[in-house]
């Protein structure tokens, strides 16, 4: 059943008060529930209805009298008063026996619950819509030391405890957690005063791995009171680390439960890039408090309203507190990996979806980080100020509310007097705009001749212009800047800029920091990208410079078996040896676009995608860098070790990063003496997993897997990473077999989404191993698809999305991987999210 944004009509009552009790019990949990109805005046008449699902009713009363609900599939239908009434019910469920990590359930002897997007009605009987917002109080009957609840506490005693929320929620905000629990504790006073209690809770044994996650989250409220003015709003905080979670966290008001893998940490069992991302889901979980929680979200379908803006609020934060071009740059590869892919793909969807079957299968690349470009166009059309000016008025008008991406964009044109028409077609059309560029130059006149077009999405053929800001520099060719960052605001279809005075003609640099979501097509020459790799003040476009150069290079050695490009090693090593640009910015520039980005790129070309060759190319080209840097190598591994105490911020993170690029050269070339050394005598784990993975690339690495394991084997996260680092780094002949024989060590589980995600997902992620030509790699997918599938369906959806670039392949693999795609499709029950998201891949 498709649910339509069009079909839009408000519930039909206000709820002004929730009060539930909770008995918990592993197999029979008592949920007892209290709540006010109102009649909604605004809403048209419709019969009364109350979400359910998997719930079993003990009893029900209106005004204290006892009514019999009629219960259909999906919740239940009562005769209910004309005015206000209180509405009663106790139900029954079972936690313990809730594998798909939706609604209460369990880990490791742990209650908690995830109840976004709609997993509330798993517990109890409810309008489960986000525009229902109301005010919970809290009763946790339970012998677990440790209940807790949104809002601030109001009672507890032996066995019990109460919280109570002063601030109307919708239900996908809820959540309680009860456990064997300690916490990490903290405080922050607010700039008006107000001392705020913060705790991070885990499980025994993880306590000396909170200590990183309470800096952040400190840091993150001081921010967001000086960036956006935005303070907290209760007298408690607390953070709860899961292991078993379907996603990276959650922000239920008050109560941000964290899948333990987005929150623990330590420099012995966490990685640099851990750190850094734990940082921002901390933050991201934070910001959310005002852009979700305060202001909510009318229906699902607004679903970027919330994730596109706090995605881009938190990477402004980590901008802010690391560095800005490197996490642009950071940003924009895995737009690029996750979000280009999908809008070329058969999943393409508009940021604003318009339907949808299963509401979880669109938490999705497109919603959040392409909804965050949205916002970040939006700055750079609008300026600074009247961004800030902007989101006041947002915060000022709709606290309180559930919004529509209309309420948002009149916001805009409220604070600015802008049209934002045009500008909303990046919410509703799908795809990635081509925006195709020449350039002209005659009698001291620059022009820049642009064109965009976008080719056709699933549902949605025809495409109109958009506005697109594109940041352009011009360089002289002495390399001097000639034109500062100026924004160019494209309206119609194609479009051209011209600038005058010039003496010489100008190197163009485009489509500076990426300032819009497109894909840049200008037929350039090698030296000038070489050029701007080398002069251009735009950090992010150096690095792009040399990304194209890479990657046009690669795709040379791939269709003419032509050797790597000398101009290319060169341009490579006279910037690996700049020891004035930032070490973090060289290892990114000595990275090369992925196996999945070139096969994307081959496609686009009008050719069919060798898996084996991309991956022997890339090889190739490494072997080149590495003989070509021989020499220079051993000097930067040297000279960026550290000899003070590991911090994981901005400046070790980025030496550590470029020592261990050119260790993994290096590799390439000491058959990976100089890494089993790093491997002997790491005290992090940064240090350590770089050197594992060089040592497994060069096949040195079965003394490694054992050592690590032993030395591991008690901590499920670093785990996580042993078997993940296994498959990544294999052989692509032999990455389906080690991903078998790992789904058959006693430590597997597919119960466990983190451990499932290290295996199965490592080998979806390794694109030549998964799609070798026997197609075994999708035969052991579909295996595992087709069993977690009735445990759980989320994460088995979200995995299914290995499969939605098939249709680049040749006709040999795209029989081999419909023939899997239609084998889970047949199998008995399979669920909605899962065969939403496989018919949407198969297509007709
Ligand atoms: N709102 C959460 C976040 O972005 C994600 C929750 C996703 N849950 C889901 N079932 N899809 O931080
Ligand atoms: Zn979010």
């Amino acid at each position: 059943q498709t649910i339509h944004l069009a079909d839009y009509a408000a519930y039909s009552h206000l709820v002004d008060s929730v009060h539930l009790t909770f008995r918990l019990s592993p197999d029979a949990t008592r949920v007892i529930s209290r709540i006010v109805f109102r009649p909604n005046p605004d809403a048209p008449a419709q019969p009364f209805f109350l979400h359910g699902e998997g719930l079993r009713l003990i009893s029900a009363s209106i005004d204290g009298a006892p009514v019999t609900p009629t219960l259909t599939e999906t919740g239940l239908t009562c005769d209910v008063p004309d005015g206000p009434f209180v509405w009663e019910t106790e139900v029954e469920i079972a936690p313990a026996g809730n594998t798909a990590l939706e609604g209460l359930y369990m880990s490791n002897g742990m209650y908690c619950t995830q109840c976004e997007a709609e997993g509330f009605r798993k517990i109890t009987y409810y309008p489960d819509r986000p525009d229902v917002m109301s005010i919970f109080t809290v009763r946790i009957e339970g012998a677990e030391p440790v209940l807790l609840s949104n809002g601030n506490p109001v009672a507890q005693g032996a066995g019990f405890a109460e919280w109570h929320d002063p601030w109307p929620k919708p239900a996908y905000l809820f959540a309680l957690v009860a456990g064997e629990l300690l916490a990490h504790p903290g405080e922050f006073t607010t700039q008006s005063g107000r001392k705020v209690t913060l705790n991070i809770w885990v499980r025994p044994g993880d306590e000396d791995k909170c200590a990183f996650g309470m800096e952040a989250l400190k840091a993150s409220m001081r921010w967001d009171e000086q960036v956006y003015g935005r303070e907290y709003d209760l007298d408690i905080f607390n953070i709860v680390a899961v292991d078993d979670f379907n996603m990276g966290a959650m922000e239920n008001k008050g109560l941000n439960i964290f899948n333990s893998s987005c929150v623990l940490a330590s420099p012995e069992t966490s990685t640099d890039a851990n750190f850094e991302r734990i940082e921002a889901i901390i933050a991201h979980e934070y910001f959310h408090n005002w852009t979700g929680n305060r202001i909510t979200c009318r229906d699902w379908f607004q679903l970027c309203l919330k994730e596109g803006l706090t995605v881009y609020r938190d990477s402004q934060f980590t901008s802010d507190v690391r560095s800005a071009p490197v996490k642009r740059i950071e940003d924009v590869i895995q737009l690029r990996a996750r979000q280009f892919r999908e809008d070329n793909g058969p999943l393409a969807h508009p940021v604003r979806p318009e339907s949808f079957v299963e509401i979880n299968n669109f938490y999705t690349a497109t919603v959040y980080e392409k909804g965050a470009e949205l916002i970040g166009m939006l700055k750079t059309l609008v300026g600074d100020a009247d961004y800030a000016r902007a989101l006041d008025l947002y915060f000022e008008r709709h606290d309180g509310q559930a919004c529509t991406i209309e309420d948002w964009l009149k916001v805009f044109e409220d604070a600015t007097g802008r049209d934002l028409g045009q500008f909303k077609r990046w919410y509703a059309q799908a795809g990635t705009p081509r925006l195709s560029v020449t350039d002209e130059f005659a009698d001291g006149r620059y022009t820049l001749h642009f064109s965009q077009q976008t080719p056709p999405t699933p549902g949605q053929d025809q495409k109109d212009p958009r506005v697109i800001p594109i940041a352009v520099g011009l360089l002289n060719p002495n390399g001097d800047e000639v034109l500062p960052t100026t924004v160019l605001e494209m309206t119609q279809a194609s479009q051209s800029f011209s600038f005058d005075g010039l003496a010489t003609r100008p190197i163009p640099s485009i489509l500076r920091n990426f300032s819009a979501p497109v894909i840049l097509e200008r037929a350039t020459s090698n030296a000038e990208r070489a050029f701007l790799l080398a002069h251009d003040t735009d950090p992010f476009n150096r690095w792009e410079a040399g990304r194209a150069l890479a990657r046009d290079g690669l795709i040379r050695m791939i269709l003419e078996g032509a050797a790597p490009d000398t101009a290319f090693l060169e341009a490579l090593q006279a910037v690996a040896r700049d020891d004035s640009l930032d070490p973090a910015f060289r290892a990114l520039a000595m990275g090369l676009p992925s196996q999945d980005d070139l096969a994307q790129t081959l496609f686009d070309m009008g050719h069919t995608p060798d898996p084996q060759a991309i991956w022997q190319a890339l090889e190739t080209l490494k072997q080149a860098m590495a003989q070509h840097m021989q020499d220079l190598l051993p000097r930067l591994y040297a000279q960026y070790q550290i000899e003070e105490a590991y911090r994981p911020d901005a400046t070790q993170t980025g030496a550590r990063a470029l020592a261990n690029t050119a260790l993994a050269l290096l590799s390439r070339l000491d058959g990976g003496a100089q890494a089993q050394r790093q491997y002997d005598s790491a005290g992090n784990m940064t240090q350590q997993l770089a050197a594992y993975g060089c040592l497994l690339t060069v096949g040195k690495g079965t003394a490694a897997t054992t050592a690590f394991y032993e030395q591991w084997k008690h901590d499920r996260l670093v785990i996580d990473k042993w078997f993940s680092l296994q498959i990544a780094c294999a052989d692509p002949a032999e990455a389906v077999d080690v991903t078998r024989a790992l789904t058959k060590h006693p430590d597997f589980t597919m119960k466990n989404p983190n451990r499932f995600r290290a295996t199965l997902g490592a080998l979806t992620a390794s694109p030549a191993g998964f799609h070798q030509a026997t197609g075994a790699g999708y035969a052991l997918l579909a295996d595992w698809l087709i069993r977690l599938d009735p445990l759980n369906p989320q994460t088995t959806a979200r995995m299914c999305s290995a499969f939605e670039t098939w249709r680049r392949y040749d006709a040999g693999r795209q029989g081999l991987i419909k023939a899997q795609l239609d084998r889970i499709l047949s199998t008995p029950n399979l669920s909605r999210d899962t065969a939403e998201m496989l018919g949407r891949i198969r297509g007709a």
